[in-house]
């Protein structure tokens, strides 16, 4: 049983949470993740971690409040437990110590993009990173990444904060004036992903996405996670979750993304969500 040790809201439906989680903290490094169950009777899911503390043995997860098993995990309390919290599953990223790199993260997916920008910083790269969100309130981790980050840029959908438009509308202005990077990560919506590799393959950059489909084991048995990268199958839980963004077959992730739509649905209505 793994204790919640600390625990707020960022925004109206994304919250961080600090898990006393010994063995994961041990070991873990960015880039991997766990999958935990609430209680006994919950359903396994994965969460990337967010960042660790290997003096508090301490695991920090940020989660969207989306269905029911994230709705579960929303009612516990700090000093409350959660049942199963495995881990540190998947590769750690591949980070190699580039001049100069940049995040993208949309919505929720700033929350596995940090540690990777954290520890690049850590390599003695120069980070920059583009955030984007619906409005302002979904704009997260803004001033822990302006604590490390050359530049932080936020576009809003709606305009409420920064650039209006998409995080791509932000990458478009600077290579057009001529902004040089490395490598580029993105995290967040496949649609997202997909659309900085469309923009990045033309340009030659390399470009890391993290795909989260589909988890039951965690352990490349059960097929849950499978996903195309370069023509071959791979399993998003031993092979990634973190692979080269032109090799995707978004298309494909996005198919089985929507599968079970509809059961996640009934079960929101169950728990009166
Ligand atoms: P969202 O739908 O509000 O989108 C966030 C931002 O992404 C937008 O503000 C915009 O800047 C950009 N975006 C969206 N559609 C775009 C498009 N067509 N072209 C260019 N840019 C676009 O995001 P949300 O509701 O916060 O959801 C976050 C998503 O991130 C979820 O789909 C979740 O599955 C995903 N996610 C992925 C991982 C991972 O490891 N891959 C981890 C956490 C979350
Ligand atoms: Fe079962 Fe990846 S979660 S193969």
């Amino acid at each position: 049983m793994y204790e919640i040790i600390s625990k707020k809201s960022l925004n109206s439906s994304v919250e961080w949470m600090e898990v006393h989680a010994p063995f994961v903290a041990r070991k873990c490094e960015s880039g991997q993740f766990i999958i935990l169950r609430v209680d006994e009777d919950g359903e396994r899911f994965p969460l990337t971690i967010a960042d660790y503390d290997r003096e508090k043995q301490t695991i920090t997860i940020i989660y969207q409040i989306v269905g029911f098993s994230t709705q579960k995990l929303s009612q516990k309390q700090v000093g409350d437990f959660i049942h199963d919290f495995v881990g540190p599953l998947g590769r750690p990223a591949d980070l190699k110590p580039h001049k100069r790199v940049l995040g993208i993260g949309g919505g929720v997916g700033a929350a596995p993009l940090y540690p990777q920008l954290k520890r690049l910083h850590e390599l003695g790269a120069s980070v920059d990173v583009i955030l984007g969100g619906r409005s302002d309130e979904f704009v997260i981790l803004e001033d822990e990444l302006k604590a490390f980050c050359d530049h932080v840029y936020v576009a809003t959908n709606d305009g409420s904060k920064g650039t209006k438009g998409f995080v791509t509308d932000i990458l478009n202005e600077l290579v057009s004036q001529g902004t040089i990077y490395d490598e580029i990560i993105t995290i967040g919506p496949l649609i997202m992903m997909k659309v900085v590799c469309d923009i990045t393959k033309d340009l030659g950059i390399p470009t890391s996405v993290s795909l989260n489909p589909v988890m039951v084991d965690g352990t490349g048995m059960c097929g849950g996670c499978r996903v195309t990268v370069g023509g071959k199958i791979k399993f998003a839980c031993v092979d990634g979750p973190d692979f080269d963004g032109h090799l995707v077959d978004f298309e494909e992730c996005m198919r089985r993304q929507s599968m079970y739509k509809e059961e996640e649905h009934l079960c929101k209505i169950n728990l009166g969500g």
